[in-house]
């Protein structure tokens, strides 16, 4: 059996990549630039080129494969149904999809593929949290518009629950809502923070305005931007409801924020001043 994981290098997929050696899976980590991939994956992790953006890529790294990890990322949507078809006939029985926040074209062609597939539905990712590196490495500041709650999931677990089902029968045909195992507001995961990275870090709000703006100088457009704000703004049940799905699929309970803040913490203090 091999895996082929796509987003092999991104927040979620490599822990799928990490999961599944662990449990002595055989798998692929599909990249569009392996050279900068290299020395990333744990030993006997096959690295394929290849882009999911563009299915007519994937010749090799389909080959022989039997399971799919997808994740929905920007550029997706347009050409997820041919990466499906593809995979399918390329021989895949099996597909597990980090959705990209809604049913979108590519979830619905996981779904009537006829593969067995499983659909994570995460709100909102821990990893989003170090979009605060620069400010708060730089200042101490996290500028953000509201302080909302968001019950947000480490990457690790998504993957947790992704591994088992891709390895273990029974989750066929089921969307598992994903969150982390508290709802926490921004100043709560500042303090959270915080302590772990042993520095002050403060909340200095911006308008909503702003936040839009800071998301398109990055190249989003304001439609999404405005969605991603306006989540925030707004945050509806789902993304603030605790729920244990992590727990009931993986057996293990969801990983905390602080585990994850305790994990990044280097990574947002302040640079060493050189003499
Ligand atoms: N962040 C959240 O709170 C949240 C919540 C719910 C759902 N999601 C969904 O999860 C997705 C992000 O997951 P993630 O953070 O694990 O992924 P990621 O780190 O953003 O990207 C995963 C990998 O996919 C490849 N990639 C990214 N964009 C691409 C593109 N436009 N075309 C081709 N390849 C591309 C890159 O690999 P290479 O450069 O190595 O090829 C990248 O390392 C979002 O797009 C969203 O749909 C996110």
């Amino acid at each position: 059996m091999t895996t082929l994981v796509t987003g092999a290098t991104g927040n979620t997929g490599r822990h799928v990549v990490t999961e599944l050696v662990r449990r002595g899976e055989r798998v692929r980590a599909l990249t569009r630039d392996p050279a900068a991939a290299e020395g990333r994956f744990p030993a006997g992790v096959e690295v394929v080129a290849g882009t999911h953006t563009a299915p007519e890529t994937l010749g090799a790294a389909l080959d022989g494969v039997d399971r799919l990890h997808v994740t929905v990322t920007t550029g997706l949507a347009e050409v997820g149904p041919a990466l499906v078809r593809r995979a399918v006939d390329a021989g895949v029985r099996r597909v597990t999809v980090v959705w990209g926040g809604a049913v979108g074209p590519v979830e619905q062609a996981v779904g009537d593929s006829g593969v067995e597939w499983t659909r994570l539905e995460p709100q909102e990712f821990m990893s989003n949290t170090l979009d605060w590196i620069e400010s708060v490495r730089a200042e101490g500041v996290v500028r953000e518009p509201y302080d909302t709650p968001s019950a947000l999931i480490h990457e690790a677990d998504i993957a947790a629950v992704a591994a088992v089902a891709l390895l273990d029968d029974g989750h066929a045909g089921r969307a598992y809502p994903l969150t982390g195992p508290a709802s926490l507001t921004t100043r709560e995961r500042i303090a959270i923070l915080s302590r772990a990275s042993g520095r002050d870090i403060v909340l200095a709000p911006i308008t909503h305005e702003q936040a839009v703006d800071r998301l398109m100088s990055k190249g989003v457009s304001r439609a999404d931007a405005e969605y991603v704000v306006g989540w925030y703004a707004a945050p509806d049940d789902a993304a603030t409801t605790v729920v244990d799905t992590v727990e009931r699929v993986t057996g293990r309970p969801a990983r905390t924020f602080a585990q994850w803040a305790a994990e990044h913490a280097e990574r947002f203090q302040a640079p060493r001043v050189r003499r």
